[in-house]
């Protein structure tokens, strides 16, 4: 089976693991300590916050940064439901924008249309996603959020080692909130990282990381148990020294797809924008004129996997009915019933890629010989 995901754990991960368990020291400490400050390095920010997945880093990031009831927050609606969960946890009120036709991300044309006809002074940040391995254009939503004084939160779960003309995802805004999920980029089992560019707010959002705890029995503000193992810190700092290769594999399968699959009618190809460096975490197409299920079952009776990433726009989630507020998201609920992902991870072998790759092109001319 050519699977939509096979994390690599080398004998270094495994070893690093063993050293921890005969450490003794199992649960957050030095070792937290260590890849908080890698993994900070290595995205360019002033502190990170280990904790013990994506969902929480998130809910730390909007914690630490003072979103709170009767704010709102304005932010993507095509995204894994963590992103606009974390605004509801904090009893804010999450302000869905349209996004791009061709990168599936936020719009910064829209958002500024928005703003300029709705804003009120409840909006306190804005949330942006790094959907697929692909940064936003943040030069446009940095100096939208400056002009309304917001907040500006990066969903860097998808987007470990993404670059706009040099500068990493997750190094523009207030903070960052990666996921260390095994399907992710790099993994440490389950776990996530919050990066701020200030380290007070690396002070706070790590003490609400750990029950708000200024010193032992001691707490100034509300916590959670968030933290990270050392388990899973030394697997992730063992997986950091192998980001760079996982992501150049990563690009190379995505390169072989677009060689391949470019002049098919049927497909929509992802959009690499110049100055950017898409990392892939997902290899997403649009599909013109062919059934999605249709196309999904042919290719499992191949042995290939793929993903619907994401068949609903937020907005259409039932748990969000009264919960958030929107005005057109025509393209989000469009491309949610078009999109497709297909396998690009870097366990992949070139011929595996160009096995997809001729399944689908097989399927395309099934599908055209049909109309015709
Ligand atoms: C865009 C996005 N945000 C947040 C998360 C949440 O991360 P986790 O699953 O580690 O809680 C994910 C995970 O799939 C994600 O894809």
């Amino acid at each position: 089976m050519i699977g939509m995901a096979k994390p690599f754990v080398g004998q270094e991960e495994i070893d690093a693991v063993v050293n921890v368990m005969k450490s003794g020291m199992l649960a957050s400490g030095a070792v937290v300590t260590e890849f908080e400050q890698a993994f900070s390095d290595y995205i360019g920010t002033a502190a990170g916050v280990a904790s013990c997945n994506g969902t929480t880093a998130l809910h730390i990031a909007l914690s630490a940064l003072d979103i709170g009831e009767g704010d709102k927050v304005l932010t993507t609606p095509f995204t894994f439901i963590a992103s606009s969960n974390s605004i509801l946890f904090n009893r804010a009120t999450p302000v869905f924008i349209d996004i791009d036709e061709d990168t599936y991300l936020m719009d910064p044309v829209k958002l500024e249309a928005y703003l300029e006809t709705h804003y009120t002074p409840e909006m306190k940040a804005l949330l942006v996603v790094h959907l697929f391995g692909l940064a936003c254009d943040m030069e446009a939503i940095m100096a939208i959020a400056k002009r309304y004084n917001l907040a500006v939160i990066e969903d860097c779960a998808q987007s470990h080692g993404a670059l706009i003309n040099g500068k990493k995802a997750g190094s523009f805004g207030d903070a960052a909130c990666f996921s260390f999920y095994p399907t992710k980029n790099m993994t440490t089992g389950e776990g996530g990282m919050t990066l701020f560019n200030d380290a007070s707010k690396a002070d706070l959002g790590r003490k609400i990381a750990n029950h708000g705890r200024v010193d032992q029995y001691r707490h100034d503000v509300l916590g959670f148990n968030y933290r990270m193992t050392n388990i899973a810190a030394a697997i992730g700092l063992q997986q950091l020294k192998r980001l760079d290769g996982f992501n150049d594999l990563r690009i190379r399968n995505a390169g072989i797809y677009a060689e391949e699959l470019s002049g098919v009618a049927e497909i929509q190809l992802p959009f690499v924008p110049e100055g950017y460096k898409h990392v892939f975490h997902q290899f997403t197409i649009a599909l013109k004129n062919i059934d999605r299920t249709a196309f999904q079952a042919f290719l499992k009776e191949h042995g290939i996997g793929s993903a619907v990433v994401y068949p609903f726009s937020m907005h259409d989630q039932p748990v969000y009915k009264d919960r958030c507020e929107y005005d057109s998201l025509e393209v989000a609920s469009s491309k949610a019933k078009v999109v497709l992902s297909l396998p690009v991870h870097p366990g992949l072998t070139e011929q595996e890629v160009l096995t997809v790759c001729e399944r689908v092109k097989e399927f395309c001319v099934q599908q055209k010989e049909a109309r015709s």
